[in-house]
């Protein structure tokens, strides 16, 4: 019954959020629960897309031929992940919460309480969406971003800043939207477009998502 709008496109999809190591028992992570992500990959697999979809640590599951899970921990990972494939890909959308720092080193043996005040060192992970853009060739890009302040400006410069081809803005401020929530609800930036989504579950969010998303790549 579905239309296959995507038969023949491959999709590269990051999702989740990393954690990266502080010793063998601690990490650094946030609160994404990778549904957006895996309901990005379930709606192209309905669209007749190939789905390779890189998530960080989730309690997701999903159970299709048409797509391709590898499941990544740290930035790194994820990173050295997604350029095994994305050369191949038509298609990638960033929808991964990864995190920005990650500790210098992780302690090889379970660190030890101390007085007061213990100090980890942070050092940048690498951008892997800014990376993306860097090498895009053929690609669609499309990214993610959660502001909390000004956000239209803020998205409007990672499109440029990243060389998206769209960024897809949810706000904090935004009851139901965002983090762990089953709801999501949107704005989507292209250089010349912007259109304003209601309060909907993720799934539909997803079919807004990739609905925008061909109508800018079949245009
Ligand atoms: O710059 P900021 O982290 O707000 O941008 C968010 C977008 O960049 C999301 O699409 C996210 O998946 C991606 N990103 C990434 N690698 C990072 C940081 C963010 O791919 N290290």
């Amino acid at each position: 019954k579905h239309r296959k709008t995507l038969e023949g496109k491959t999709v590269l999809i990051t999702a989740g959020p990393t954690y990266e190591a502080i010793d063998p028992v601690r990490f650094i992570g946030n609160h994404s629960s990778g549904k957006m992500g895996f309901a990005l990959a379930a709606e192209a697999s309905k669209r007749g897309a190939k789905v390779i979809l890189i998530s960080g640590p989730t309690s997701q599951k999903i159970e299709d031929s048409n797509i391709e899970i590898h499941k990544v921990t740290s930035a790194k990972e994820m990173f050295d992940e997604v350029f095994k494939y994305y050369e191949k890909v038509d298609i990638a959308i960033a929808s991964a919460a990864v995190a920005d720092y990650a500790p210098k080193e992780a302690a090889k043996e379970k660190i030890k309480k101390v007085e007061n005040s213990l100090t980890i060192e942070l050092i940048k992970n690498p951008d892997i969406l800014k990376t993306m853009g860097e090498r895009k060739a053929k690609q669609f890009l499309v990214g993610f971003a959660l502001e909390t302040e000004n956000e239209d400006e803020n998205a409007k410069s990672k499109l440029v800043k990243k060389n998206l081809d769209m960024i897809v803005l949810n706000s904090l401020r935004d009851e139901g939207a965002g983090f762990r929530n089953d709801t999501n609800k949107i704005k989507i930036l292209t250089k010349n477009k912007n259109s304003e989504f209601p309060l909907k579950s993720k799934n539909e969010v997803a079919k807004d998502i990739l609905n925008f998303m061909e109508s800018q790549i079949l245009k």
